[in-house]
């Protein structure tokens, strides 16, 4: 009976040693990135919108535009809170300038003032590649399509 306690003695020693070491190996200096994935999802929510609002106002239409803006900063403001503290200061900077954005977007859509949609829509866009050249290290791709020629 002794003997066993000890064996579990020492093996919940083994196990709480190796959860130090790679809570040593996954923190430190950096985080532990569990939000990654929600993160990359709103991500891919909002390439969609941007992708929808981008068809409509080049046929002149605002179309959903409002709907779709209304959506990015919805997504945007969902993920505010979620990146690693290396380099959030930025990213909270970023998305909160890209909120404000989409909401502008979202109330001259509403409006019907098609080309100050397409000038925010264009304000807006450059944003994207700001904040991944930034915060998206290797993650993120450009998107030469949304900037002006
Ligand atoms: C506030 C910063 C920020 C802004 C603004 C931003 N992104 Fe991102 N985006 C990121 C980050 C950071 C990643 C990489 C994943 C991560 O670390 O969150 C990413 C990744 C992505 C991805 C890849 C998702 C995947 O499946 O891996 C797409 C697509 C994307 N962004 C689209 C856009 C589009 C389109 C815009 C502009 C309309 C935009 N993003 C604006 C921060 C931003």
């Amino acid at each position: 009976m002794k003997n066993r306690l000890r064996v579990v003695a020492t093996a919940i020693g083994v196990l709480a040693l190796s959860a130090g070491f790679w809570a040593c190996e996954g923190g430190g200096s950096h985080d532990t990135d569990d939000n990654l994935p929600t993160r990359r999802a709103k991500m891919r929510e909002i390439k969609i919108s941007a992708d929808r609002i981008m068809a409509v106002l080049k046929n002149r239409s605002l179309d959903g535009v409002e709907a779709d803006a209304r959506k990015m900063q919805a997504n945007w403001a969902t993920v505010i809170d979620l990146y690693p503290s290396d380099h959030k200061a930025k990213y909270i900077d970023y998305n909160r300038e890209a909120q404000q954005r989409a909401l502008a977007l979202a109330g001259l859509a509403k409006s019907g003032n098609i080309n100050g949609s397409i000038k925010e829509f264009r304000d807006l866009v450059p944003l994207c590649n700001s904040c991944h050249e930034d915060c998206a290290y290797m993650l993120a791709p450009a998107f030469p399509e949304y900037e002006p020629e």
